[in-house]
This record gives structure tokens, C-alpha cells and sequence, in this order.
């Protein structure tokens, strides 16, 4: 059930060029929230920006983690980008923030057996609402695809390397890793995953990512799931501000906020 609460930061730091790790002590939300599911949060106390904006949580600690210290915190990643996440710098520990969660449908994970290929791709900070993903299927074998433009925009790789993983990493530079998209890496990779056996893909990333991704996995031997990003207007399914076209035929238009932002890939239209 979404709630809107309050939240104290507990810590705002700049990791590296424009991307920021925000702790937030919040018990009620860090004890319900689920993998691919998200939060809109009131950047600033002032009228502008008016609206909030809507994050994944990267990690959360709920009340009976092992880590008594971490428990009812949350972390979010984000990137500045614009006037909201500029405010979002400025929080300082100590200081309240409104956040509303958890929203969202979030990811469903693979079934047993454990054997299945398992493969996360992310884009930019497309990565963080693939990471609590990962950590829900610890010990699984994971195939992890990390892309981003320059070797900056790559977020995730020290934590990914904790987890049963094997780790592609591409820039679009060529700055660290190979050089091109994660989807043209993915693609110089499928022939690992065998034709005949199912492959849970998970994906999240720029619209030019999926969109690419949706061009070249055939849904026969690909089951994906992909969680999209949009402009948001609510987060909670009232304004249908944030909507994608679908092959659905009763429901064409579906809310990113409402009826996502994990979508089966194959399902979405796109533009
Ligand atoms: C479900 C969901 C989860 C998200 N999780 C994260 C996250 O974990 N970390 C993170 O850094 N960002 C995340 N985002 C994106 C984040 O919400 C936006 O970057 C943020 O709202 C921008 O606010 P702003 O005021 O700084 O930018 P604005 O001033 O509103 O816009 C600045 C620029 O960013 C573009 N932009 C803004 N919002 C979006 C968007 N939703 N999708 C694509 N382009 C956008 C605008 O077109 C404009 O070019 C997520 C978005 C969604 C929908
Ligand atoms: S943001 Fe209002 S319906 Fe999705």
C-alpha cells in the first residue's frame, strides 16, 4: 500500500561527475518496497519544482535486516539533470524530505529451477532499479550488461561484483569496457544463452536502449521484462500524464506509473 511519509536524509553525496547517493532513514517505506518499484519524492520545500519526482531505490534496509545499524534506511542514485535533482544536491543530513511509496508494479522474479539464464541490462541509471533486483536472486547466476555513455556514466559494477555475476560493461566512448551500446554487447554475447532454453531478461535504461533491445530479442527464447521511464506528473495513476501505447487491445494506453514501470517488453508500442 503507498503512503506518503516523511523521511530524514541521512546522507547526500556526489559519487562521481553528476551522479549523487541520497540516504534517507524511512522505516515505513524501506519495509514494504520491492524490487522495480519507485517513489516520488518532494525535492524542496519550495513551490518550485512544484511537483515531485519519481525515483527507484537502489538499496533498502528493512526492519529485520542483518544490518541493525542500516535498518529503515534507503538509498537512492540519481543523476543531475535538471532543476529538481539540483535541489535534490543541496539536502543536507538531518533535513526532512515527503516522500510517496512504494509505487509501481515492480519486476516478477524468474521461476525455479535456479538453472534458468538470468540477464540484467542496464543504461545509465537504469542500473538502479536493477540492483535490488539482483539481490533479491543472490546466488543465482547472473549475466549483468552494463552500459552508459562515457566510463562516468557507469553506476553499479563494485556492488554487481558481490553477486554470482558475470559482468559485460560497454561505452559508447570507449572509455572502459567495449565500445559501442549494451545492446550491441548483449548481442555479441546471446550466442551463450542457448536457443532452445528460456532466458529471463531484465531491462532498464534510456528509450532508445529498450526500444533497440525490443528490436533484437525474439520473445520465444526471451522472456523480458523492461521498466520504463517517463515524465510524471502524480506517480499514483490519477493525472495519465506518464502513458505508453501497448498492443493491449482493451487497454492501449497503460501508465507507466500505474500499470508499470515494469512492462513485458513486447507488449509496448513504440513511437
Ligand atoms: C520510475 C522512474 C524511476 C526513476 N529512477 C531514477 C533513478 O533511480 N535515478 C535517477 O537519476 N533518475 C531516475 N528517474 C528519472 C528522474 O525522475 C528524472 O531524471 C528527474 O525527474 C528529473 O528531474 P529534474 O527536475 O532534475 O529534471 P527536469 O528539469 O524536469 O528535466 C531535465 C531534463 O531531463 C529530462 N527528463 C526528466 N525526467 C525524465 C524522465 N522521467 N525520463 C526521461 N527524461 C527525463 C527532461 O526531458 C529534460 O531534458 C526515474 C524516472 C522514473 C519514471
Ligand atoms: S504520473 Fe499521473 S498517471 Fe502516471
Amino acid at each position: 500500500m503507498p503512503l506518503q511519509t516523511d523521511g530524514m536524509v541521512i546522507s547526500n553525496k556526489r559519487i562521481k561527475s553528476v551522479y549523487y547517493l541520497l540516504g534517507i532513514d524511512c522505516s515505513s517505506i524501506a519495509d514494504q518496497i520491492k524490487p522495480g518499484q519507485f517513489v516520488m519524492l518532494k525535492v524542496s520545500d519550495d513551490r518550485s519544482p512544484l511537483l515531485r519526482r519519481p525515483f527507484s531505490v537502489y538499496k533498502s534496509y528493512p526492519a529485520n535486516h542483518p544490518e541493525k545499524r542500516k535498518r529503515g534506511w534507503l538509498f537512492i542514485l540519481y543523476k543531475r539533470v535538471g532543476k529538481g535533482t539540483q535541489a535534490m544536491t543541496t539536502l543536507k543530513s538531518g533535513e526532512k524530505v515527503n516522500l510517496i511509496g512504494p509505487l509501481g508494479n515492480g519486476f516478477t522474479l524468474p521461476p525455479l529451477p535456479s538453472s534458468k539464464n538470468i540477464v540484467v541490462i542496464g543504461g545509465g541509471v537504469g542500473i538502479v532499479s536493477l540492483y535490488p533486483l539482483a539481490e533479491a536472486l543472490k546466488g543465482r547466476k547472473l549475466f549483468v550488461f552494463i552500459g552508459g555513455k562515457a566510463q562516468d556514466d557507469i553506476l553499479g559494477l563494485e556492488d554487481f561484483k558481490t553477486f554470482n555475476s558475470n559482468i559485460y560493461v560497454a561505452t559508447e566512448d570507449g572509455s572502459l569496457g567495449v565500445q559501442g551500446t549494451v545492446v550491441d554487447l548483449f548481442l555479441s554475447q546471446r550466442k551463450r544463452f542457448r536457443r532452445d532454453e528460456e532466458c529471463y531478461l531484465y531491462a532498464c535504461g534510456p528509450v532508445a536502449m529498450l526500444k533497440a533491445l525490443a528490436g533484437i530479442i525474439k520473445p520465444k527464447n526471451f522472456i523480458c521484462q523492461a521498466s520504463l521511464e517517463a515524465r510524471m506528473g502524480c506517480g499514483f495513476g490519477a493525472c495519465w500524464g506518464c502513458v505508453v501505447k501497448t498492443n493491449h487491445p482493451k487497454t492501449p494506453y497503460q501508465r507507466v506509473c500505474k500499470e508499470g514501470p515494469v512492462f513485458t517488453l513486447k507488449d509496448i508500442l513504440w513511437e
